[in-house]
């Protein structure tokens, strides 16, 4: 449970806040590299922790995120003619460069000099990793650009896709890292879905519904080790890796892709849910790649032209009431993360802590929690936070059996740490 200030600080994330400022101490993933794949193409409109913004790509092909509205009487810029290097106001045509900076006021004489002092609000925007991020904190401290391994790999290693969630981040990002709703939630699925299936770890979830969480810090973040007993002598163990701020790697399925997440505020009621799959030793699949794009495992059929689940609030997650009795699902809703959606959804645009009991289970939660308002504090005092360097992001999440009487340590070593082209310990 947490007091009213505490909920306060670790779900406010606009400018000026403490968790605000702490996430702009990170590059952010702020929309995917498709969404602007021509020079001269559509603006689109990206709003990130709170803030209006226009991303567009320039005739050179240069990537520009700037202030969503114009500096003269602030009609936006989603309606701007991008053309000739710059993004022109459509209303009297002022014109603006990727930085943001005023390069034409036609109504004035260019030797004023006027559009030399307009400058908009700007952000660097970056691809990597078939992401395109950005760093909205202050430039001096602006740390090197991330290295997980999902964002590193060869394209064809990877594919990352988003959806809308209308929920406030926390409660979205704390379903992530909550080990013990699988065994309930997603109980009919994971055994089924043809990113899970032909791996024992789902059969393993399900036959022991009672995990034991063990949750460690990282250089990263945190460690969450969930143990379930796999038959008389052997634990099945899912390591779970989650990065700080807003990151998750799911462990693997047998050889299927490891997954991931990233769970990024758009205001303090909705945010953007990053999507990964990768494989660190091969290509995807066609059968995977066509799976993904399908919406199968955690990824999500969005309507056709937008990262909005067709499965959503306004539909009832599409609930089949009958599928739910017959154990077609649990819950009724069909898909991985239209179940998620569908009960952080239900909570509330923001979900009341004061008012919650948490459990032995809700260990990950609770210090993801204390790691957040830690660090919050700490920027708040010039104290860097943890996982800014990109040593600190090639981790990568594991699954594996061990005699019961093998420690964790033992039985685990190296696999997780990120190894380029090495198979991921899975199960
Ligand atoms: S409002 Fe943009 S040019 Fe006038
Ligand atoms: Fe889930």
């Amino acid at each position: 449970m947490l007091t009213p200030s505490q909920q306060q600080l670790l779900t406010r994330t606009g400018p000026g806040t403490p968790m605000g400022e702490l996430f702009r101490r990170y590059w952010v993933p702020a929309l995917l590299a498709e969404e602007l794949r021509e020079p001269d193409g559509a603006p689109v409109r990206v709003k990130i922790l709170s803030e209006r913004l226009i991303a567009f790509r320039d005739s050179d092909g240069r990537y520009g995120l700037i202030d969503e509205f114009c500096a003269h009487r602030g009609v936006s810029l989603w309606f701007g003619r991008n053309e000739q290097s710059g993004l022109r106001c459509p209303y009297h045509g002022w014109k603006y460069d990727v930085t943001g900076q005023c390069v034409e006021v036609p109504s004035e004489p260019e030797a004023s000099g006027f559009c030399r002092k307009i400058k908009l609000k700007s952000y660097p925007l970056v691809e990597r990793g078939g992401v395109l991020w950005t760093y909205m904190g202050p430039p001096a401290l602006k740390p090197e650009l991330p290295a997980f391994e999902w964002a590193t790999v060869a394209p064809a290693h990877r594919y990352v896709s988003k959806w809308l969630e209308q929920c406030n981040h926390l409660q979205a990002m704390e379903g992530g890292i909550d080990s013990s709703h699988v065994s309930f939630l997603h109980r009919f699925d994971v055994d089924k879905d043809p990113l899970h299936r032909d791996s024992l770890g789902p059969k393993y979830s399900i036959a022991d519904p009672d995990p034991k969480l063990e949750v460690s810090e990282s250089a990263a973040g945190l460690l969450i080790k969930s143990r379930r007993n796999a038959d008389a002598g052997n634990y099945y163990w899912r390591i779970t890796q989650w990065i700080m701020p807003w990151y998750t790697l799911i462990p693997p399925y047998g050889d299927h892709p490891i997954t991931g997440n990233a769970w990024v505020p758009i205001d303090d009621e909705s945010c953007w849910v990053f999507v990964i799959g990768y494989h660190p030793a091969r290509a995807l699949t066609a059968h995977e790649a066509t799976a993904m794009r399908a919406g199968q495992g955690i990824f999500v059929e969005n309507f056709d032209g937008s990262y909005r689940p067709r499965a959503n609030r306004d539909n009832d997650y599409l609930i089949d009431r009958a599928g739910q009795k017959a154990g077609r699902t649990f819950s009724g809703v069909l898909g991985i993360s239209a179940q998620d959606a569908a009960v952080q959804e239900s909570m509330g645009p923001m979900q009341d802590r004061t008012k919650e009991n948490l459990a032995s289970t809700d260990n990950a939660i609770i210090m993801a929690r204390q790691r957040l308002m830690k660090a919050a504090a700490n920027v708040q005092k010039g104290v860097a936070p943890p996982a800014l360097d990109p040593e600190t992001h090639k981790v990568r999440s594991a699954a594996v059996v061990l005699p019961k009487n093998v420690p964790f340590e033992k039985g685990i070593k190296d696999a997780l740490t990120a190894r380029p082209d090495v198979i991921p310990m899975n199960v």
